[in-house]
């Protein structure tokens, strides 16, 4: 069966706003209750940090309720009963695209995050193998040599920004294991990881600012990068169509030479949308789960010792085999560690959606058209699904106490037919880098400074995470 790409979106932030508005008008049931005026200071605040709004307004009206963020009325859905309606049993009754997904495709085009129904299954399907198991697990060379290296500059009472370092390392590994570009070659790869940083600059700015059009704004930067980087990847495809070698390991690879159940295969415009949206989506969202596990693991010795006691008797210091580290049971403290982090600070907190018809939860009704989001970092935060939310607690993800967990109230990967197609990648990734680390360092919390969270696009420290680099074993009080 044939599917059709799906048809463009304004790209006009004006366009977009009024159409809000007017769908918001006619709407054909009236939103859940929650505060509905427009309220800047509010919308300052929900930018800044919005949890101190939204778990209010669930203590407030439950499950299911609307607030007004800049110009829209915004439904959230929290909880564990919410998460499992959106992202499992009712999941085709919302759209990523129309949602503000859409706002990403300036720059990922069509790929995974913004396509839906027939267009986006064939996609997957086609996509899938390249991200199983053994396919993953191929990566695990490049994620280990590129920690060694990464790690190999450090020195012993340095301070450095652990999320920069986990940044360069990232894009690094994404640059050979997805798009088979070598990072130190000068006008190939090394240029590659500078527009693709250019590029995503765009979507850590302000609402207010993003929607700017004009030369020197960041959306006109957005653009040349873009430019800039499509030259090369388009480049990479061309090679690949070319000279077709089934050796090579990196996914670029594998989208070029894939074929759906029918034979056909993703176009050089599909590659490319598809292969940005997998840089996009996995960059960003590994860096901070790195950042954010060790900053942890730094405020809780006793976790740290539990981690470092299993390294010494599974690994006896050498490196961990990708085996080891895709299952959980050869490291269970490290696996439970990397759940709890992934609990506090699920880098990817918001699940945005547009209804695609009216619908009921909770005893309320959602018009057709209304923006509605769940949120795995609220919904992970519920004192009524997680006692003491706030707490780092790694034994909350003991093999048992997992299994009792109700459905819908873990979800820092999402759910359902969509959940992360990345997820093997990027938990290999993230086990591989904290292993080596901790095998030879330890890092500590520079005095006095204390995480800030930003989230956007995804979750990260808002302020540089400084830390001090210690010789593994060196206890705090003898250090120099
Ligand atoms: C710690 C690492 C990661 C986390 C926490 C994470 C989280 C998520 C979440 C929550 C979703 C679903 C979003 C929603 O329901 O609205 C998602 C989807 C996705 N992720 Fe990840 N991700 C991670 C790493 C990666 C990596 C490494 C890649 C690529 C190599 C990737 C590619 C994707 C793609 C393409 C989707 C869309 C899937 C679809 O719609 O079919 N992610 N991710």
């Amino acid at each position: 069966m044939s599917v059709v790409a799906p048809e463009p979106l304004s790209s006009n932030a004006l366009r977009r706003i009024l159409d809000d508005l007017q769908a918001e008008r006619a709407a054909p049931v009236p939103f859940p209750p929650g505060p509905n005026d427009f309220n800047l200071e509010r919308t300052f605040r929900f930018v800044r940090d919005p949890l101190p709004i939204l778990l209010p307004l669930y203590r407030e009206h439950g499950p299911i309720f609307s607030v007004r963020v800049f110009h829209g009325r915004v439904v959230f859905m929290l909880g564990p009963a919410a998460n499992h309606f959106i992202t499992v049993s009712h999941a085709d009754r919302f759209h990523w695209r129309t949602g503000s997904m859409g706002d990403l495709i300036p720059l990922l085009g069509d790929g995974l995050l913004t396509i839906d129904g027939a267009y986006h299954r064939r996609a997957r399907r086609i996509m899938l193998p390249a991200f199983h198991r053994e396919r993953i697990a191929a990566a695990h060379d490049t994620m280990v040599e590129e920690t060694m290296r990464a790690l190999e500059r450090w020195r012993a009472g340095e301070v450095l920004d652990v999320y920069h370092w986990a940044r360069r390392l990232t894009l690094r590994i994404a640059m050979r294991a997805l798009f088979g570009l070598d990072p130190d070659e000068r006008g190939t790869g090394a240029q590659a990881a500078i527009e693709f940083e250019r590029a995503l600059a765009f979507y850590g700015t302000d609402f207010a600012v993003r929607v700017m059009r004009g030369p020197r704004t960041p959306w006109r930067r957005m653009q040349v990068a873009r430019k800039a980087l499509d030259r090369i990847v388009y480049a990479q495809i061309e090679r690949r169509r070319r000279d077709p070698d089934p050796e090579r390991p990196d996914v670029l690879s594998m989208l070029v030479a894939a074929t759906d159940e029918d034979g056909s295969r993703l176009t050089d415009r599909e590659v490319r949308d598809q292969a940005m949206t997998l840089l996009f989506a996995g960059h960003d969202t590994s860096t901070s789960t790195i950042s954010f596990m060790l900053y942890e693991l730094a405020r809780h010795p006793a976790t740290l010792a539990k981690l470092l006691d299993e390294q010494d008797s599974v690994l006896r210091n050498r490196a961990p085999t990708a085996a080891e580290l895709m299952g959980g049971e050869a490291l269970p403290q490290l696996e439970m560690a990397l759940d709890e982090t992934l609990r506090l600070y699920p880098p990817a907190w918001v699940g945005p959606r547009r209804a695609v018809a009216t619908f009921e939860f909770g005893g309320h009704q959602v018009p057709a058209g209304a923006y509605v989001n769940y949120s795995s970092w609220a919904s992970h935060r519920l004192p009524d699904v997680w006692p003491e939310p706030e707490a780092f607690v790694p034994e909350r993800f003991t093999p048992e106490a997992k299994a009792k967990l109700p459905k819908g109230a873990y979800l820092p990967f999402g759910g359902g037919s969509r959940t992360c197609i990345g997820m093997r990648f990027g938990q290999l990734e993230i086990r591989t880098v904290v292993t080596l680390l901790l095998q030879r360092f330890r890092l500590e919390l520079v005095p006095g400074r204390t995480l800030t969270v930003r989230q956007m696009p995804t979750l990260s420290p808002r302020e540089p995470l400084l830390m001090t680099v210690r010789e593994r074993g060196v206890p705090a009080g003898l250090a120099g």
